[in-house]
């Protein structure tokens, strides 16, 4: 009788696939990327949390984050305006000296919409370049430098958050939706150009989310006809997207590659 096969490959351990790999948030003191900063931290990563103003957030996640009985900090928090190249550098720097490792995942999720709603014949310049320097600059800023950086030969992994709004095409989303539209191309195109690294690129697309942004500049009336169009009746949590950005981060995920996932409740 043969002998039984000898399992040389075990099971990998599923429930912390992100162990020993760190992850940068853009954009990580509020709304969705907050979300997914504690959600891979519960992956098992370490986690470098970005923010532009808001300090006291972003220390709050760190903290949510960190193990007040371990004297090794599993998060950090630093500040810097993606849309300026200097700042996106020292926010490498700084994430690769935190743990004394390379950097494995981009998650960018900072970015910013005209709580106005203008349509394209009202948006003033000004507001026009704010979009497109903070969404589009700064992802590309982000983009590049990840490229650059993240460990190559598995476990490479470039996220970007776009939106659902570049399918639904909603009025008064002109500059909002090109900028995002201009990210999701660039994105697809930076999956194919990383070939041979072993790094992923995909952009995550929400629909209406219940964050500040989402909230910011709509009366209760706007807010009650977003939910009516929705198919599942309700908003979308910061918790019904970070999960998906958890998967494409882990090996699991490897194979959905330049691809822009919708994660909208049916929305669109
Ligand atoms: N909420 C939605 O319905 C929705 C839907 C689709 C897509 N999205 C996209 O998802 C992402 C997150 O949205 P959210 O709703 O979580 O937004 P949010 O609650 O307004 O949070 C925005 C985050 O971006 C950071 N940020 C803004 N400008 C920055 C800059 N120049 N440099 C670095 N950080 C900057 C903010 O930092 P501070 O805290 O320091 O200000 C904050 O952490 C955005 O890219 C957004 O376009 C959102």
């Amino acid at each position: 009788m043969a002998e039984p096969t000898t399992i040389s490959n075990p099971i990998p351990n599923l429930s912390l696939p992100l162990q020993d790999r760190v992850a940068v948030v853009t954009g990580g003191s509020r709304g969705i990327g907050r979300a997914i900063a504690i959600h891979l931290a519960s992956l098992g990563a370490n986690l470098v949390i970005n923010y532009t103003s808001n300090s006291a957030q972003a220390d709050l996640v760190a903290t949510q984050i960190n193990d007040t009985s371990s004297t090794t900090p599993r998060a950090v928090t630093v500040q810097a305006d993606i849309s300026d190249p200097t700042q996106v550098k020292s926010l490498f720097d700084a994430a690769e000296s935190a743990f004394h490792s390379p950097l494995h995942i981009l998650v960018n999720s900072a970015g910013v919409l005209d709580p106005k709603y203008p349509s394209i014949l009202n948006t003033t310049i000004e507001d026009f370049d704010k979009t497109f320097t903070v969404n589009t600059r700064g992802a590309f800023l982000c983009c590049k430098e990840a490229a650059n950086r993240l460990k190559r030969g598995g476990g490479g992994r470039i996220i970007c958050l776009t939106s659902s709004t570049v399918a639904s095409l909603r009025l008064g989303f002109g500059a909002y939706v090109a900028s995002k539209a201009a990210v999701e191309a660039m994105v697809k195109i930076l999956a194919k150009e990383l070939k041979g690294t072993g790094i992923t690129a995909n952009c995550v697309a929400p629909g209406p989310i219940a964050t500040e942004m989402f909230f910011a500049g709509k009366t209760e009336e706007m807010v009650k006809m977003v939910v009516e169009e929705c198919p599942l009746s309700r908003l979308g949590q910061t918790e019904d997207v970070a999960p998906v950005v958890g998967f494409l981060a882990s090996d699991a995920g490897e194979w959905v590659n330049g691809q822009i996932v919708r994660v909208n409740g049916g929305y669109v």
